[in-house]
């Protein structure tokens, strides 16, 4: 298993709608297992093939990030065939890191995929859950949480996002801020 490095936005990946795993081999097996060592280590509650460099259909969750045992689900070519309700929640992403908004989604969904051994199973979700599941299939067809905000509130988070990008790259220059030998 392998920490993967996480793509940030605005890389353009992150808007490509993926492609479908079109057979769950070992090398399927070995993007999941290294994808949930990398939700774990950030840590975060979901990642998306495509947030590794993958624009294939697939994507880990956990809802409670690692912290409760046998919370790990893995969706390869997940599809939502079944939803209802309304629910607002706080959403972030770990392609856009410090950005947190509330976003509405379908409060109850039932979600078809493929297990990792290849296998076909439905699963209902409530709550964070099944925000998750739709962020991160969001992801799969190129959408970000931003998408679904006002256009005015779009472009003040995006400003806000920018500022912080720059004063990161800042950081991560070894050459900056340091004094002189
Ligand atoms: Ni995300």
């Amino acid at each position: 298993m392998a920490i993967r490095d996480i793509v940030l936005f605005p890389d353009s990946i992150l808007t490509k709608k993926c492609r479908p795993v079109e057979e769950v081999d070992d090398s399927v097996r070995t993007l999941i297992d290294d994808m949930v060592e990398t939700m774990y280590d950030a840590p975060g509650v979901g990642l998306a093939a495509p947030q590794v460099g993958i624009p294939r259909r697939l994507t880990v969750i956990d809802p409670t990030a690692g912290e409760e045992e046998d919370n790990l689900y893995v969706f390869v070519n997940p599809e939502i065939i079944e939803r209802e309700g309304v629910i607002r929640w706080e959403e972030g992403c770990l392609s856009i890191p410090g950005v947190y908004e509330h976003v509405e989604r379908s409060a109850r969904v039932v979600v078809r995929a493929l297990d990792r051994n290849g296998e076909p199973f439905e699963l209902e979700a409530t709550e964070l859950l099944a925000v998750c599941i739709q962020h991160e299939i969001d992801h799969l067809d190129g959408v970000l949480f931003l998408d679904h905000l006002s256009r005015l509130k779009r472009r003040i988070v995006l400003k806000k996002y920018k500022k912080q990008l720059s004063k990161m790259a800042q950081q991560d220059d070894p050459n900056d801020g340091e004094p002189p030998d």
